[in-house]
């Protein structure tokens, strides 16, 4: 006897529009190229280079289960701190996918927004991350957040600069600041906080992405290394938060 066939991306989608209540946010840690890389013998940018084909495959996945939000992490703040040879190509590779994919998610209905420090960007991918978000403004089927040069806490601390700036501006009370006050001055004011977070080859931790946002995120760690995920392993992962519980520090129903 044969074991029975893994299930094919269609079947897996076919469960999750049966079970209904898909997340409104995944946010996913792109996590593993390196080590992609490195098990081929190839240098760690070839493993970036094939983590972008992942990157297409997982936004059309998130258009097809009906997300409204996919936040990727594609570069931390810490990551700058990485050998120049890899930033340069990892910023390379930045501008090559905007070239690329730029059309295809202008027509898909997907407006892109860049979050992060983007004064740290060269000029050409800057200028490359600013007509991607201006081509794809009006669209409004999914909202794909790449988060670059970011990181949680700088996210953070910049809010707390805007709140003391409106405070000594007398716009603000300090005793009166509340969570609402905070969150309109995150990167993700727009957004709703992350259902399901991802995290790809393994890692278990948060490396410091969407702290304030993920309080009540649900976690998924995947072992697949980033450049063999795909709208299979996100429905997988979808599939699993279907579920599960989630309570908020309440009882059970
Ligand atoms: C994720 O893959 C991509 C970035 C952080 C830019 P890594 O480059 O971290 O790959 P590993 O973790 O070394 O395998
Ligand atoms: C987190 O991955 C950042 C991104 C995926 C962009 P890292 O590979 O940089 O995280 P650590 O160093 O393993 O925590
Ligand atoms: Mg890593």
């Amino acid at each position: 006897m044969t074991a029975p066939a893994e299930p094919t991306a269609d079947e897996l989608l076919g469960r999750i529009r049966v079970q209904g209540g898909v997340p409104r946010h995944v946010a996913i840690i792109m996590d593993g190229n390196g080590r992609w890389a490195r098990e081929r013998l190839m240098p760690r940018p070839y493993g970036h280079r094939s983590g972008m084909k992942a990157v297409r495959d997982v936004v059309e996945g998130a258009v097809e289960s009906g997300l409204e939000v996919l936040s990727l992490f594609a570069f931390s703040q810490e990551n700058w701190q990485r050998p120049p040879v890899e930033i340069t190509a990892l910023m390379s590779l930045l501008e090559e996918y905007i070239a690329r994919e730029a059309d295809e998610l202008r027509d898909r209905g997907v407006r892109v927004r860049i979050l992060g420090d983007l004064d740290r960007l060269t000029p050409a991918a800057a200028s490359a991350v600013n007509r991607v978000v201006a081509e794809t403004e009006h669209n409004d089927r999914l909202r794909l957040n790449l988060f670059i040069s970011y990181g949680g806490r700088a996210e953070l601390v910049r809010a707390a600069q805007l709140l003391a700036r409106d405070a000594q501006a007398g716009r603000l009370v300090p005793d009166e600041i509340t969570e609402a006050d905070f969150q309109r001055r995150l990167y993700t004011a727009d957004c709703p906080d992350p259902d399901l977070l991802i995290r790809t080859s393994g890692e278990q931790r948060i490396s410091n992405f969407l702290l304030w946002q993920m309080a009540y995120t649900e976690l998924f760690i995947s072992p697949v290394l980033w450049p063999d995920f795909g709208r299979r392993e996100l429905y997988e992962a979808i599939l699993d938060y279907l579920n599960r519980e989630r309570r908020f520090g309440r009882v059970s129903a």
